[in-house]
């Protein structure tokens, strides 16, 4: 039979979804388009709209800092997503879904996951909720059910979760509010500020994955096209690495000094692990160039970049659907679905 078993990551840049027994099977940008408040379009069909939509279209990311800021929105948006796998792979209901959920959020903000998945056009039997912390390491092949500690770092697009885990649960965790979608706005203003020049997102997130380095940049170059304060006008100006690296360091430290507070109200015995572990980080702004270095020169440990970093969540979604019953204690329902017919 063909599986019907589903584990979601909703991230705030991008939605992902596993099928067991198949992977990834739908990666897209978390995303709606609506027209005249009618939704026309959902994921990279929505992206590729973004700044270019006439007055009459919103463009909005259903997920902000980390949770679920508009439900209906996510609603509608998760909805054509299972219409899109139901196309692929045949009927979906009485599925059931795994959810990946910010760990330092309120009880109402986690219960809006649980909700939206429960209602669902996949109508699931059983949801279940994963902390993203715990998914991120299994995803990162971090033995987290025995008694080692270990710390993970997940530096995604509005936020970073920093997180210290102990025999399959969270010992502590923060989420805190900087990620790569700060990282482009501050490029945005700098740009404007250094040679008024005006771009947008899409240019800034280019000029961040060309020319950002966390720490110790070579010199790098890269041409784009902005428009002149001034005149109005488009024009082209070349940008350099050096000037990038400044823009985003304050930000950067400010993730490494709550990756230090965290470290030093670990315990005792969790510190020591850590110690012999290193830090491993994750997210897709993990990429950042040098990220290393900078946590290594300012925390003494060792440092791990996750490979692949931006699946750390989904792969490790993907693990505990396929692995039976080894999760069973880190998967847990959060309340009854109720459904007539
Ligand atoms: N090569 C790269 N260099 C720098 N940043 C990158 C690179 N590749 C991806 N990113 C950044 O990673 C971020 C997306 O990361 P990720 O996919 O982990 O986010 P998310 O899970 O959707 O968000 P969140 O976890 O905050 O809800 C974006 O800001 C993107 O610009
Ligand atoms: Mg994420």
């Amino acid at each position: 039979m063909a599986a019907k078993v589903f584990g979601i990551d909703f991230g705030t840049s991008t939605i992902k979804i596993y099928r067991k027994n198949e992977g990834v099977i739908f990666d897209q940008k978390n995303l709606i388009a609506l027209c005249n408040g009618q939704a026309v379009a959902i994921g990279d069909e929505a992206f590729r709209m973004l700044g270019k939509a006439p007055d009459n279209y919103t463009i909005t990311y259903p997920v902000k800092n980390g949770v679920i800021a508009d439900i209906n929105n996510m609603l509608i948006l998760l909805n054509e997503a299972f219409a899109q796998i139901e196309k692929k792979v045949g009927k979906i209901t009485g599925s059931e879904i795994i959810v990946a959920t910010p760990t330092d959020i309120t009880e109402v903000e986690q219960r809006a996951y649980f909700d939206l998945a429960s209602n669902c056009i996949a109508k699931p039997k059983k949801v279940r909720i994963v902390q993203k912390p715990i998914a991120c390491a299994i995803g990162t092949g971090l033995e987290v059910m025995n008694a080692s500690g270990v710390m993970v770092v997940d530096i995604g697009a509005d936020t970073t979760e920093i997180s210290i885990m102990s025999i399959g649960g969270i010992v502590s965790s923060k989420l805190v509010p900087i990620g790569g979608n700060t990282f482009d706005s501050l490029i945005i203003n700098n740009v404007r500020k250094k040679y008024n020049l005006i771009i947008g997102n899409a240019t800034a997130e280019t000029l961040k994955k060309e020319l950002a380095f966390a720490c110790e940049p070579e010199h790098l170059t890269y041409k784009i096209c902005g428009k002149d304060v001034l005149s109005g006008l488009p024009i082209d100006m070349e940008m350099d690495s050096e000037m990038i690296t400044e823009t985003i360091s304050e930000s950067l430290y400010q993730i490494v000094d709550n990756v230090k507070a965290i470290l030093e109200n670990a315990p005792p015995e969790i510190s020591a692990d850590i110690m012999d572990s290193g830090i491993f980080i994750a997210g897709g702004s993990a990429n950042i160039r040098n990220i290393d270095k900078l946590f290594a020169s300012e925390t003494m440990l060792d440092i791990n970049i996750c490979e692949d970093p931006s699946n750390n969540v989904v792969k490790g979604l993907g693990i505990i659907l396929e692995s039976g019953s080894k999760y069973n204690s880190v998967a847990f329902a959060s309340g009854q679905i109720s459904r007539i017919g």
